[in-house]
């Protein structure tokens, strides 16, 4: 470079570049600056409220468990069960009779009382990996809303954070910096001779601000498995022992978890790693959120490759799913080419793609922002017609999904589906 423009940016450029070199120091410094800023962004976007799950009227209660609103004022004023509430709220204060509310366990409680059984008796949960290793395809954003679709449904479900960016954390409001990393999945990872090493994950489950969704959270801290898991297996098999680095979730779900659940969806870091691997062998179905645009389409031809290339290359044995989905996401007509990229998707996925596409909207854009989904919002600052057809995407997603794995992992007959 020419001396003179050096010199001109030398002094532009901050004396720390120009005269030092950036040390770990530097580094922890800069990531501990930056976690106590996103505390203050969080304080900010939530101003220092915690997260609040929705509350809903009757004709949203009726359509949550199939019913006109007729039908839902009717089985309120019988009252179908004892300790189901009518949401009436403050009679004594002059609480009218048409503004009836339900808190979500008001609301879940009457779904359970009025929807079809879904699990069977004895079977257990049905574990759902969201997966590409492409990032910002919208893999935590549809984790959580089919979380909150299913619990919506009447389910009991499990979210398993296991990315270190703890996005899905976020969007419980939890902030991920200040999680304990003996609270989150790391513990599985870990060698024997760390202090915080198990083979169960029962200790990581704590209760969300919604009910009906437990969370695995995750921190940055898990980051460390990726450095455990394979240092675990060379020692394993030096020692000619019997170790698996890509069964220790599926085991620790083994012990207890999957019959404590109905559903287990688990959010991934975009990434195929060790860590991921443990993921995609314990899941009994993968969801792979897929948008229409060119170097998506052809990243998600390697994600299967290198899938396939590294169980066969590390010879992890046997693995099949009860079902596999592709699902279009943040589908935008308006782009160019998205029609013909939605045909070839179509073309080699076939069966494996989802019908319903899951539209590229500000509904999910904006509030995704504000760490939220479109099951968050009760009332939508943008047009309620915005919200509601990204909310009824993602009812159909579910219902799909819902449909497949009472179909194809609890084996229901297509006739006693709903
Ligand atoms: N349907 C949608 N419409 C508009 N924006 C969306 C939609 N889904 C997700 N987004 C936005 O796209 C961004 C990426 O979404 P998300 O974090 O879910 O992707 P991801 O695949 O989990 O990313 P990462 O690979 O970093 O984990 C977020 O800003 C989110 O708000
Ligand atoms: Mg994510």
């Amino acid at each position: 470079m020419d001396s003179a423009i050096e010199d001109g940016l030398a002094d532009k450029l901050p004396v720390s570049l120009v005269s030092s070199r950036v040390t770990m120091e530097d580094i922890t410094a800069l990531g501990e600056r930056l976690e106590i800023q996103t505390a203050r962004l969080k304080e900010y976007l939530f101003s220092g409220t915690a997260k609040k799950a929705p509350e809903f009227n009757a004709t949203k209660l009726a359509e949550l468990c199939g019913r006109s609103r007729d039908q839902m004022l009717r089985l309120l004023d019988r009252g179908l069960e004892p300790g189901l509430s009518d949401g009436i709220k403050g009679k004594a204060d002059g609480g009218s009779e048409r503004n009836r509310r339900f808190t979500l366990s008001e609301a879940r409680a009457w779904v359970k009382a009025t929807r079809k059984p879904g699990r069977p008796p004895g079977l257990p949960g049905a574990t759902i990996t969201v997966a590409n290793f492409k990032g910002g395809v919208s893999k935590t954003v549809t984790a959580m809303s089919t979380a909150q679709a299913l619990s919506l449904k009447g389910y009991d479900v499990l979210c398993i954070d296991y990315d270190p960016q703890g996005s899905m954390s976020a969007l419980f409001g939890l902030t991920p910096g200040f999680i304990p990393e003996s609270e989150t999945v790391l513990p599985l990872m870990m060698h024997a001779t760390s202090e915080i090493a198990r083979d169960t994950l029962q200790e990581s489950i704590q209760a969300t601000y919604w009910d009906g969704i437990d969370l695995v959270p995750a921190s940055h801290a898990i980051a460390q498995g990726e450095f455990y898991l394979p240092l675990r297996q060379l020692e394993a098999n030096n020692r000619g022992e019997e170790f698996k680095f890509w069964d220790v979730l599926n085991k620790a779900l083994d012990a207890g978890i999957r019959e404590q659940y109905d559903y287990i969806i688990i959010d991934t870091p975009p990434a195929l790693s060790y860590m991921n691997m443990t993921t995609i062998w314990a899941a009994d179905a993968l969801l792979l959120p897929l948008p229409p645009e060119g170097i998506d389409f052809v990243s998600s031809a390697q994600f299967w490759t290198m899938l396939s290339e590294l169980s066969t290359g590390l010879a992890l044995g046997q693995k099949d799913f009860a079902w596999v989905a592709a699902v279009p996401s943040k589908v935008n007509h308006q782009r160019m080419y998205t029609k013909e990229i939605l045909k070839w998707m179509q073309g080699s996925y076939g069966d494996m793609l989802t019908q319903t596409e899951i539209p590229d909207t500000a509904a999910v854009g904006m509030e995704g922002a504000k760490y939220s989904t479109v099951y968050d919002v009760e009332r939508y600052a943008g047009s309620a017609k915005t919200l509601s057809r990204a909310r009824d995407a993602y009812d159909k997603l579910v219902d799909e999904i819902d449909f497949m794995t009472r179909r194809k992992v609890w084996q229901i007959p297509a006739t006693e589906q709903e």
